[in-house]
């Protein structure tokens, strides 16, 4: 163990598109745990999308990060001192920690990761927040019945490859939508949807006509803008709209005008429903269990994308929103062992 710990500051708030200068790497002193803390050294650390919110300053659901703190976000880490005796030595956790090497904690909002049942990074991706997300979003707000069409916009990042392979399991039709070959290729190929469609390459209007002859039931939305404009104007009767994320608005400097969907919500009598995977914290549990019961049956795959140093964390950050991601985009600070 070093005696310096490097750590992440937010330099500045992005103004658009995020770029290196809004974020500084600082050295400091590793910290000495009290009486009740531990010394958690950063295995990997999870980039996301929703952190560019709390970059603004405005307070959301989430109070937005400070300039000149250090950012803090999903960690996977190893218990290196324990002064807790809830927590051992060598014992790997996840939590909301800060953008370092080593960081303390009161063990209070940790989960302890058994390594043996899974991939520890797992608890980033498919069986952590984002998995958490595509399942409460999907099952509680989608309710997809078998045959129904399930549209996914932003379908091979970390949350849509969990959702349309949800989808599959329940017995829908499951149309994909991204912004490259590659991912086009591995959501069929590998994940088994039906159909996919490259927002980059082809015309929306016509391709979502295409592939939804039936008219779409469900569309698990990640990305808002022109990408599910295109996709509402083929929603059907009792059709449920699942509002998670829309990363194509977060970095405009103007919000866009886009159509006004009230009167085709009426029309179809469909339901257009936002949430926030904290909404089901209780239910957490739960999700983790069965996400964790269907990886281990191999009803579930998944990618991770991984960028090796703390030093280039900004830059995976900044990634997500070039489409540099495939499935889930990981930063790994350090070896597990
Ligand atoms: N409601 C919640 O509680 C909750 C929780 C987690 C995540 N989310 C939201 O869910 C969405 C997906 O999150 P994630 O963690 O799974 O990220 P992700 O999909 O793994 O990574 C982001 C992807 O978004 C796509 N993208 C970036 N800019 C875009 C644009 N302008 N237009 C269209 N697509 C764009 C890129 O893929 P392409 O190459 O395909 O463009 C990129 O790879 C985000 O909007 C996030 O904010 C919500």
């Amino acid at each position: 163990m070093t005696n310096t710990n490097r750590c992440i500051l937010l330099a500045s708030r992005p103004e658009g598109m995020p770029d290196e200068g809004n974020f500084e790497l600082v050295e400091e002193g590793v910290p000495e745990p009290a009486d009740g803390e531990l010394l958690i050294q950063t295995i990997y650390l999870s980039v996301d999308p929703y952190m560019r919110g709390r970059m603004t300053g405005v307070r959301t659901y989430i109070s937005p990060f400070d300039t000149g703190k250090v950012l803090t976000g999903g960690v996977v880490g190893k218990v290196v001192v324990s002064r807790n005796p809830n927590f051992e030595k060598g014992e790997m956790v996840t939590g909301n920690l800060p953008w370092a090497d080593y960081s303390l904690s009161d063990g209070k909002y940790l989960r302890k990761l058994d390594p043996e049942a899974a991939p520890v990074s797992t608890a980033l991706g498919i069986a952590g927040m984002p998995g958490l997300t595509a399942y409460f979003g999907l099952l509680d707000i989608g309710k997809p019945q078998p045959g129904e069409t399930v549209v996914i916009s932003g379908a091979a990042g970390a949350v849509g490859t969990v959702a349309g392979q949800i989808a599959k399991l329940y017995g829908c039709r499951v149309i994909g939508i991204a912004g490259s070959e590659k991912k086009t290729s591995y959501l069929q190929q590998e994940l088994g949807f039906d159909a996919v469609i490259n927002y980059r390459t082809e015309n929306m209007k016509e391709a979502v006509k295409q592939h939804c002859p039936d008219g779409v039931d469900i569309y698990f939305d990640n990305v808002g803008g022109p990408i599910s404009d295109m996709v509402m104007k083929r929603i059907n009767y009792k059709a449920r709209i699942i509002l998670c994320g829309q990363i194509s608005q977060y970095n405009l400097k103007q919000p866009e005008q886009g159509p006004r969907l009230q009167g085709q919500l009426i029309q179809r009598s469909a339901l257009m429903q936002g949430f926030i995977v904290s909404d089901y914290a209780d239910r957490h549990a739960e999700g983790i269990k069965q996400l964790g019961q269907w990886l281990k049956d191999g009803k579930l795959q998944y990618r991770e994308n991984v960028v090796n140093g703390l030093e280039n964390a900004p830059q995976a950050f900044i990634g997500l929103f070039h489409g540099e991601n495939l499935g889930k985009q990981l930063v790994k600070v350090a070896d597990e062992q």
